[in-house]
């Protein structure tokens, strides 16, 4: 795997124009980004060597290099999510190119269900932790030490810095943000109202797809993190109704603007 890295680094590297330190996952609700993008470079999936290939409707698959606002960035549009099909290797492969290519901070958005009964679809949750509830560990088989340590730490994962500094841009921009534990789950189905009942019994704010396999293999390759989700419908007692994909890409697009908001200027060197 090593080996199958640093050639797909060396490829992208021949090709991009900048060198970042900072890598963003625009999952749902972060699409906006991109326009504000300067100066890209794109590279479609399909053609950088060893990528996997994103199939699910409303995700193009592309790495984006570029500037926002001052800073040199690269963007996924588009991620490979473990119901699709692909195993966590495919998955997080992305987040391990990220780091042979010099990045050191991972920015990543989602759509999540709400758990937590103060929640409001629409709103945005600042993940401060994660339960990872998917049948396989990214981690899991021989550890190359190249790549980060067999048993790594998980107390710190998601920036404590980053997450403050997120809260102070939510406020100065009349934003309210909630913060929370994130579970992250195989899918593709929503949850049974059981299983959200469980998902909150077990300690989780929010519930979702994504995120949690791309943010392990982040830490265990040392990046910082910081991770957002869009509160797309609830998952709450009494509150339960019937969800669809474009219920949650619905539900998103009226919260992209705050999360646009916040992540742009998060993403800025703080003054
Ligand atoms: N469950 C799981 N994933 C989701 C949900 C949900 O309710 N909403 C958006 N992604």
């Amino acid at each position: 795997m090593y080996a199958l890295i640093n050639d797909t680094a060396t490829w992208i590297r021949q090709r991009m124009p900048n060198s970042p330190e900072t890598a963003i996952i625009l999952g749902t609700g972060l699409g906006e980004l991109a326009n504000d993008i300067t100066d890209k470079t794109e590279i479609p999936y399909e053609t950088i060597p060893n990528f996997p290939v994103s199939t699910v409707e409303g995700h193009n698959g592309k790495l984006i290099f570029g500037k926002l606002g001052s800073v040199d960035i690269v963007a996924m549009q588009g991620r490979f999510h473990f119901y699709e099909g692909y195993s966590m290797k495919e998955v997080t492969f992305p987040i391990r190119v990220f780091k042979a290519l010099g990045i050191k901070t991972l920015f990543v958005s989602n759509a999540a269900g709400g758990l937590n009964d103060t929640f409001e679809i629409g709103e945005l949750m600042i993940i401060s932790d994660h339960i990872n509830h998917f049948p396989e560990h990214p981690l899991r088989g021989k550890n190359d030490s190249r790549l980060g340590v067999r048993f790594p730490d998980m107390s710190d994962t998601y920036s404590a810095r980053l997450r403050k500094q997120a809260k102070e841009i939510a406020k100065r921009n009349n934003i309210t943000v909630k913060e929370g534990v994130y579970v992250g789950t195989s899918g593709p189905t929503f949850e049974t109202p059981a299983e959200y009942r469980y998902f909150k019994l077990i300690g989780g704010d929010a519930v979702g797809m994504s995120t949690v396999p791309e943010v392990i293999v982040a830490r265990h390759a040392g990046l910082e993190v910081f991770a957002i989700s869009i509160i797309t419908d609830l998952g709450v007692d009494g509150k339960i109704v019937e969800v669809s994909h474009e219920d949650v890409q619905k539900a998103a697009l009226i919260a992209q603007p705050k999360m646009t908001t916040i992540m742009r200027e998060l993403i800025q060197p703080a003054h």
